[in-house]
């Protein structure tokens, strides 16, 4: 159970995605087995201890490993509803998502960092993706899919940290496939050609029901490889993938740290808080209200 100390007071979640199953370097207080309407989650959400770095202020952070303790669960298998809502059901208002990414542009090079601002959506919807049915109908706005607020705080993290070998792309557009396959050399060039920056799996729905709850959601891409577009480096595989997340862990981690040292000031309460995405849905839904 959750120590009541940390009850109403666990505000931030960081989503690990592959290659980041855990968080190292923090105080684990507690690992929540949590049940939702949507089934259980893709791990426990444990709870960390982290210490601001610069105001001293004790802050809790949730962690939920996206694919599972063990990376046992598929992009398409991720139970993204049940994530969202136990995240939100411990308090959280505020999340950064890990990803591993392929690059579709020669500028984002393998081991740089992306802070996306758009996506594209090539899913098949296959994928649950909605906590709005059976009766009830809402529609979000969506015209800007991560949290512009989260994004620039993101954005100076990564930058303060460029001494330290992290190199970090302010926007992009982020198409997210459906795989599990990788693309073909077709679809990798009409991604470029649409304008994509990064590719993944993972993105959606997680961003579109982080909306939906209100969530104050910013994706933290890690490119990995580029795909299968470049003429002179040779095809992504999971080797490749895994290889660069590991190389590039140690950045990740830092990064990490950054932001949630970041988040922890009293000047980016109103931010983690979300007040400005209160409501959002009250006003999407279009279902007659008795
Ligand atoms: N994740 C990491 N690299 C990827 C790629 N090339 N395509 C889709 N998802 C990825």
């Amino acid at each position: 159970a959750l120590p009541s100390e940390y009850k109403d007071h666990v505000r931030i979640a960081v989503i690990g995605g592959t290659g980041i199953q855990d968080l190292p370097g923090f105080t684990k207080v507690a690992s929540l087995d949590i049940d939702t309407p949507w089934g259980k989650p893709s791990s426990p959400i444990t709870i960390l201890h982290h210490q601001c770095s610069v105001s001293g202020k004790d802050v809790p952070v949730a962690f939920l490993s996206r694919h599972g303790t063990h990376h046992q669960i598929a992009p398409h298998e991720v139970p993204n509803r049940a994530n969202i809502a136990a995240l939100r059901s411990v308090g959280v208002r505020t999340v950064i998502a890990f990803s591993a990414v392929g690059s579709l542009q020669e500028a984002i090079k393998p081991r740089d960092f992306v802070v996306p601002d758009q996506i594209i959506d090539r899913t098949k919807g296959v994928r649950p993706f909605t906590f709005f049915e059976g009766g009830v109908v809402a529609h979000v706005p969506f015209g800007d899919p991560f949290d512009e607020n989260v994004a620039k705080v993101v954005r100076a993290c990564g930058h303060s940290l460029e001494g330290e070998g992290v190199v970090l792309h302010d926007r992009g557009t982020l198409v997210c496939m459906e795989g599990p396959q990788f693309s073909t050399r077709a679809e990798s060039n009409m991604y470029r050609s649409f304008g994509g920056s990064v590719i993944n799996m993972s993105a959606l729905p997680e961003s579109k029901l982080a909306r939906e709850a209100e969530l104050a959601y910013q994706m933290i891409c890690m490119s990995t490889d580029y795909d299968c577009w470049h003429e002179s480096t040779a095809d992504v595989t999971v080797e490749m993938v895994m290889g660069n997340m590991k190389a590039n862990a140690v950045n990740a981690r830092r990064f990490v740290g950054a932001v949630l040292d970041a988040l922890a000031l009293d000047s980016n309460a109103e931010t983690v808080n979300a007040k400005h995405l209160e409501g959002g849905v009250k006003f999407g839904i279009s279902t007659p209200q008795t």
